[in-house]
């Protein structure tokens, strides 16, 4: 059976090495150790999934918008509080595992955990591969922030209710 594992990137450290292995675009033990970096000195909040053999099979990641540099420095440019803001990260589902549920399982933890903290909009930037693109797009229907790119690409963001 899938359990799920709260907490953050210092409670699951030894976890964050297998994360970020998952990553196929995180390629180098250099861009790994940096974003285990990032994602600690974002606060991230860290929702993960393992089977009945404690192995990795999930994990999704996801820090107060407002605790990036570029988030905090373009902050008068989004139409809403960036304060308010929160980004998921570090997507990953085992491939084994894909199509069954469970990345809308641990989509809507981050959610319920995002909310918990006050947190009320969902902002994707820079993300790394197309399919988070569209996987959020299957629950949401997102809207682009004006006049602001992050890395060539559309800043979006939906409220979540
Ligand atoms: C995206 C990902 C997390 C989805 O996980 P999953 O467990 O297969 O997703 P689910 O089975 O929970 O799917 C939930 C819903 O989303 C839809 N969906 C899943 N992946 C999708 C995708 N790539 N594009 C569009 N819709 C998608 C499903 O059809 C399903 O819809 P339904 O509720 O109407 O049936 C998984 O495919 C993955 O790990 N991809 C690689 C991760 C990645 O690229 N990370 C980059 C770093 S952010």
């Amino acid at each position: 059976m899938t359990q799920f594992i709260t907490g953050d990137t210092k409670s699951l450290r030894k976890y964050m090495t297998a994360i970020v292995n998952m990553q196929p675009w995180i390629e180098t033990p250099e861009e790994r150790n940096a974003w285990i970096q990032r994602a600690t000195s974002m606060n991230s909040k860290v929702i993960l999934a393992v089977d009945d053999r404690h192995r990795l099979i999930g994990s999704f990641l996801f820090y107060p918008s407002i605790n990036d540099d570029w988030i905090r420095e373009h902050a008068d440019d989004f139409p809403f509080d960036v304060e308010k803001a929160f980004t998921i990260t570090l997507v990953w589902v085992h491939e084994s595992q894909r199509g069954k549920g469970l990345g809308k399982q641990l989509f809507e933890k981050a959610h319920e955990m995002a909310k918990e903290q006050g947190l009320n909009v969902r902002v994707g930037y820079g993300a790394a591969t197309q399919d988070i693109w569209s996987f959020t797009k299957a629950y949401s229907n997102p809207t682009i922030v004006d006049g602001l790119e992050y890395g060539g690409q559309h800043i979006q963001y939906t409220l979540i209710k």
